[in-house]
């Protein structure tokens, strides 16, 4: 695996791969990596013939705030993983490389942004756009993998992708989960033991409100408030939202039609756990 820190190198390598013939698959991550990234990785693999992962952890994505000084970092334990994973390029330049002095533009998905998550961290998704655009530019892949963990800044990133006319195939992972339902995360390093238990009740929430589903609801409230009173059971859990929401407009429904999301944002101690799922009738 070979590291590389310069966007120039970056450049140089995927022109020499395009020149190949090869096809190029980029992994955006922030790195203190997890299962669900290397399911990101290994779904990647499938999608081309040479694989990037980006590792930055992105300061313009952090409001002044949040946790951008301690945002969880392990550089060597990342650095092993990614090589049993047989990836070819860790791209992981400095903040300096990527916001040179006098950088002053940025990308803003209009109507996407400051819904569900963009409601509470004002600027986050402008910094996410702007740094994957900037990725993208760099490492200029065919394909780039997003988790669905993340279900708004998926769909932020197609929606920018199709705007902008990027040329990269935009592919989604599903939520990887630990094995008794909680969303793996870089932040569940956050969580005391007691907290971690508590955190369990997003996704059981989720399971609760799919199962109403299942049972023939299709009504918003009923649906909302199976959710709100499952997690309201837990004293450490704050709520910020709970969504039911269109797939790609995001825009809330009264009715689940073919297809609707579920997806919520829940405080715990100092750490804030988002999760989803995606219902279909
Ligand atoms: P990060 O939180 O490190 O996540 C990197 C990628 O891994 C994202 O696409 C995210 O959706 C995915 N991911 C995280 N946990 C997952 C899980 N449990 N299952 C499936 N996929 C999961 O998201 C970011 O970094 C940043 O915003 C980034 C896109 C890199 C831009 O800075």
């Amino acid at each position: 695996m070979r590291i590389i820190e310069q966007i120039g190198e970056m450049q140089a390598w995927n022109d020499l791969k395009r020149r190949e013939g090869k096809r190029i698959v980029l992994v955006p991550t922030m790195g203190f990596l997890h299962e669900g990234h290397l399911g990101l990785i290994r779904e990647g693999k499938r999608h081309g013939d040479s694989l990037v992962v980006s590792l930055f952890v992105n300061p313009t994505q952090f409001a002044p705030t949040e946790d951008y000084q301690g945002y969880p970092r392990d550089f060597g334990r990342d650095r092993e993983l990614l090589k049993k994973e047989q990836v070819d390029i860790l791209f992981h330049p400095s903040v300096e490389e990527i916001y040179p002095e006098g950088f002053q533009t940025s990308v803003e998905v209009e109507k996407l942004s400051p819904l569900l998550c963009g409601a509470f961290r004002p600027g986050h998704f402008r910094g996410v756009a702007t740094v994957v655009a900037k990725l993208l530019n760099i490492v200029r892949p065919h394909a780039a993998v997003f988790g669905a963990k993340d279900y708004q800044q998926l769909q932020i990133i197609r929606r920018m992708v199709e705007d902008l006319n990027f040329d990269v195939e935009i592919v989604s992972h599903e939520t990887v989960r630990e094995e008794d339902g909680l969303a793996m995360s870089s932040r569940n390093i956050y969580l005391n033991a007691e907290e971690r238990c508590v955190a369990l009740s997003l996704s059981r929430s989720l399971r609760r409100g799919r199962s109403l589903v299942e049972q023939g609801e299709r009504k918003r409230a009923p649906i909302i408030q199976a959710v709100q009173a499952e997690i309201e059971k837990e004293l450490l859990a704050r709520i910020e939202y709970v969504s039911l929401c269109h797939p790609t407009t995001l825009q809330e429904v009264d009715e689940i039609g073919a297809e609707a999301v579920l997806a919520l944002a829940v405080r715990i101690g100092k750490a804030r756990l988002i999760d989803n799922i995606v219902l279909r009738p």
